[in-house]
């Protein structure tokens, strides 16, 4: 074999470390331009849904391809309201859990737990895994807040039929109607979660769906990759980095520390977007106004410095889980809750993406690279 030849099957055989740049799917649903720093929904950018749009007609649009005409909002919307109570034997299991069982934790069983009580669980069919799709959207918050009220002592409350999906999820969580404006933000959250093509959590659930494995195993293996702190879970590692920063006058000297002893800046950086994550400053905006209504502007400021400082020490720029702890915290929930508010979003779009991987099925099964010791003979 001739130099060159080598050198290429060599390189043909080196392992894409961590699969980065490699296109494993075709995919209708969304795009994500990471050298612009666009988002595109179905054709709608993020920017357009954020300012106009509901979380029930991106749901529906991510699930069905186009935005709902009235009457198919006004059905979709129903159904979803429907469905939103949780079975009495799943919240059994819920008041069992251990009170200490971490939420994203909680949430994984839980999903798993409620296809015993799904009578379509087994069925793949496109009809099937529409209705799931919609059954989880709507369970899933109530799900979260559920989980958290049982973790605090509290009786969970029950949905009301007339509220939006946020205000609903709001509600739940706290015991208390959202303001327009508190409503408002929710659903802008679960707007800008929804979806985001082919990320750990999505490929994690497409590769569960590909080998014609159900809907609720491929959601809860998602729902496991989402709660890595590098994946989902950093937005609450980010909260957690602000409490113990505490002040904006020692922003700069954590960073300092930080970057001496090669740590990760939680909410910095991502596999895609090479300039700002186009939700941020969605997210950023709010938090700056939240933090002025609650006369508690400290930890919006402290995100602007961590984020001046570490764009000058590291050139990364806040990714969406950044701004989504400030936040989150301004809108009263807890810190170890902000992964699992990210999944009752996200579902929508790793059911869109089952569905798609159905639809067209291929199983996915890459290749490793064999390093390990050559070929040797069982010891005598
Ligand atoms: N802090 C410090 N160094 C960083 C950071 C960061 N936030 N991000 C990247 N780097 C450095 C690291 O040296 C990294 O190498 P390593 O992964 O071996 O440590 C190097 O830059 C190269 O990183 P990239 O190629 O730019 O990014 P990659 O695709 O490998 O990782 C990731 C992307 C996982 C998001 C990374 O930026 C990171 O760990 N960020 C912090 C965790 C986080 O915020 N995750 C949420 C992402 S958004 C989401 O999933 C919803």
């Amino acid at each position: 074999m001739s130099a060159d030849a080598a050198e290429k099957e060599t390189a043909d055989k080196m392992a894409a470390r961590g699969l980065k740049g490699v296109v494993a799917a075709d995919s209708k649903i969304c795009d994500v331009d990471g050298d612009i720093g666009k988002l595109i929904y179905r054709g709608y950018d993020i920017d357009d849904l954020a300012v106009n749009s509901t979380f029930e007609e991106v749901a529906y649009l991510l699930f069905q391809g186009e935005l709902p005409s009235k009457e198919q909002l006004a059905d979709f919307s129903a159904t979803l309201a429907k469905h939103r109570a949780i079975e009495p034997e799943l919240m059994a299991f819920l008041k069992g859990m251990p009170r200490n069982t971490p939420p994203m934790t909680a949430l994984r069983s839980a999903v798993s737990v409620s296809a015993h009580y799904d009578p379509l669980a087994e069925d793949s069919s496109p009809q099937a895994n529409f209705e799931k799709s919609i059954r989880m959207t709507a369970e899933m918050g109530s799900l979260v807040a559920a989980i958290r009220r049982i973790r605090d002592g509290q009786e969970p409350i029950q949905p009301k039929p007339e509220l939006s999906h946020a205000a609903n999820f709001m509600y739940m969580l706290n015991g208390k109607v959202p303001s327009a404006d508190a409503e408002k933000a929710m659903d802008l959250i679960l707007i800008l979660h929804a979806e985001h093509g082919l990320n750990a959590s999505t490929f994690a659930a497409r590769v569960i769906a590909a080998t014609l494995s159900d809907m609720h195993s491929a959601i809860t293996g998602a729902i496991g990759a989402l709660k890595g702190p590098l994946h989902g879970g950093a937005n609450t590692e980010v909260l957690k980095t602000l409490m113990e920063v505490g002040s904006v006058d020692r922003v700069a000297s954590y960073v300092e520390e930080t970057r001496a002893k090669k740590g990760k800046f939680m909410g910095f950086g991502h596999a895609v977007y090479k300039v700002e994550d186009p939700r941020a400053k969605h997210l950023k905006e709010l938090s700056r106004r939240l933090g002025i209504e609650t006369g508690e502007p400290k930890w919006y400021d402290m995100s602007i410095k961590m984020e001046e400082c570490v764009k000058a020490a590291i050139n990364k720029n806040c990714n969406v889980d950044f701004y989504s702890a400030s936040l989150q915290h301004y809108m009263g929930i807890p810190g170890d809750l902000f992964t699992a508010v990210f999944a009752a979003s996200r579902i929508v779009g790793w059911c869109a993406h089952v569905i798609e991987q159905i639809s067209d099925n291929k199983i996915i099964r890459p290749s490793s690279n064999y390093i390990g010791p050559a070929e040797r003979k069982y010891p005598a």
